[in-house]
C-alpha cells in the first residue's frame, strides 16, 4: 500500500505470538481510518493527519455493515477540527468525519435498507463502519446520474445553493445575483441554478478559475478574487448585486457589500478566507448594509433538508439537460483524503473534491 508523505501508518501488520505451549495469530487488520493527529494552529496539511490500520466493524444487533465508495471533501470539516463547528469538536486521536456513499454489504434482514444498497450516510475517513440500519435509506437516483452527484450538486451543496437563493433571497427573475467561491461546488449550484431562473450572475473566484466559470458554468460576469476586486467593481460596469451569496467572508466580502443594490440580500454562507485562521479576523464594514437598506442572512443547510424534493424537482432536470453540472476532482484511495481536503482548503483544487474509495 502506498504511504503519503506526512501520513503515519500504525498497526501495520497482524503477528505471530507465540510462549512455549501456543502459539497463535493476532488477526491482519482489514479496515482503515484517517484520524487528526493535531490540530493546526494555521493551514492545515497532510502532516495533520494520520492513517491509522484497524479492525472491520463487527455489527451490533440493529447494525448494518458498508463498505465506503466515495467521501466527500467539505470546508465545514475544517471548522470541526478547530473546535468552531455548530456540531461537537474533533479532538486529535479521533476519526475524521464526514459525508460519504456507501455500499450495504451486511443489514438486518428486516430493516430499511438491504445488501448491495447504496446510501448516503455520515460514515467518516474510513473503508469500512458500521452504523444503525434505522437511519438508513437506499439512494435512489435516475438512470444515469453518477452516485457521486449526490454528495455534490445534487446533494448538501446543491440544496444550500437552491435554499440560499430561493428560501433566504427570494430571487427573482431579472435580479443581478452574485457569488463568490463560485468555482466550488456550492458557487457552481448558485450561478447556474439563478441563471435558470432568469437572473444575471455575477461569478467571483480566482484568476485561474474565471474562464471554466464564464465558459463552462455561463456566468454573465467573472471577476478575479485574487485581483483589486474592489477597483474592479468601482469601474462602472458591473451592475449593482441584489442579491450577494458569500461563501468566502473578509475582503471578497467586504467588496460585495460595497456594490450592494438597494434592498439587496446578503446570503451570509461560509467563510472560505477564515477557516484557515486560528484567530477571528476584525469583521468587516457593515456601513454600506445599512447605506442600501439591506439585510443580511445566516444560511444553514440543516434548516433546509425538508426542500430537497422541491430543489431536485428544479435540479434534476437542469442536471439532465446539462445546465447544471461541476467539475469534480476525484482523489483515488482514502489515503488520499488528507491531501484532497488539504487541496480544498487551500483553494488549490477545483469544483467539488471527492475521494473514490476502491474495496
Ligand atoms: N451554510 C451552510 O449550511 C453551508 C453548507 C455547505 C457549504 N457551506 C459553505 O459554502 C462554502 C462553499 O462550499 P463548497 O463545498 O462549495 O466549497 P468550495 O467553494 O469548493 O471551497 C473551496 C474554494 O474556496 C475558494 N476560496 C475563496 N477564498 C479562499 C481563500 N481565502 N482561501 C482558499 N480558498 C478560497 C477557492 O475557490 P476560488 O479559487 O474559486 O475562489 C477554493 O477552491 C464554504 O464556505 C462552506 O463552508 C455552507
Amino acid at each position: 500500500m502506498a504511504r503519503i508523505p506526512g501520513v503515519r501508518e500504525r498497526g501495520r501488520s497482524g503477528m505471530i505470538c507465540t510462549d512455549i505451549s501456543i502459539a497463535y495469530f493476532v488477526p491482519m487488520p482489514n479496515n482503515r481510518h484517517i484520524v487528526l493527529r493535531q490540530r493546526p494552529a494555521g493551514p492545515i496539511d497532510p502532516d495533520h493527519f494520520d492513517l491509522l490500520r484497524c479492525r472491520r466493524p463487527e455489527p451490533a444487533p440493529g447494525q448494518a455493515v458498508l463498505a465506503v465508495e466515495w467521501l466527500a471533501m467539505d470546508p465545514y470539516l475544517r471548522s470541526v477540527i478547530a473546535g468552531r463547528h455548530l456540531g461537537a469538536a474533533l479532538a486529535p486521536g479521533e476519526r475524521m468525519p464526514g459525508q460519504g456513499i456507501a455500499r450495504v454489504i451486511e443489514a438486518p434482514a428486516d430493516g430499511p435498507v438491504q445488501p448491495g444498497d447504496p446510501v448516503v450516510t455520515d460514515c467518516g475517513w474510513t473503508e469500512w463502519v458500521a452504523r444503525p440500519a434505522e437511519q438508513l435509506r437506499r439512494l435512489e437516483l435516475p438512470d444515469g446520474v453518477p452516485p457521486q452527484t449526490a454528495l455534490g450538486i445534487l446533494g448538501m451543496p446543491g440544496l444550500t445553493a437552491w435554499a440560499g437563493l430561493h428560501r433566504v433571497a427570494a430571487i427573482k427573475p431579472g435580479e443581478v445575483v452574485a457569488v463568490s467561491s463560485a468555482s466550488g461546488t456550492v458557487g457552481a449550484a448558485v450561478l447556474q441554478l439563478a441563471r435558470a431562473h432568469g437572473c444575471i450572475t455575477i461569478g467571483i473566484t480566482s484568476e485561474t478559475k474565471l474562464d471554466y466559470v464564464k465558459e463552462e458554468l455561463g456566468a454573465d460576469f467573472v471577476l478575479s478574487r485574487t485581483g483589486d476586486l474592489p477597483a474592479r467593481l468601482a469601474a462602472g460596469d458591473i451592475p449593482r448585486f441584489d442579491v450577494a451569496f458569500d461563501n468566502t467572508g473578509g475582503e471578497v466580502l467586504a467588496a460585495m457589500l460595497d456594490h450592494l443594490a438597494l434592498h439587496a440580500r446578503v446570503v451570509l454562507c461560509g467563510l472560505m478566507a477564515q477557516y484557515e485562521q486560528s484567530e477571528r479576523p476584525p469583521g468587516p464594514n457593515l456601513g454600506p448594509v445599512i447605506g442600501a437598506r439591506a439585510s443580511l442572512h445566516g444560511l444553514v443547510v440543516y434548516d433546509h433538508f425538508d426542500a430537497l424534493p422541491e430543489f431536485l424537482a428544479t435540479a434534476l432536470p437542469l442536471y439532465r439537460s446539462g445546465r447544471l453540472r461541476c467539475h469534480e476532482t476525484v482523489y483515488q484511495g482514502l489515503d488520499q483524503a488528507p491531501e484532497a481536503f488539504c487541496a480544498l482548503m487551500s483553494g488549490a483544487s477545483h469544483g467539488r473534491v471527492l475521494v473514490r474509495l476502491k474495496q
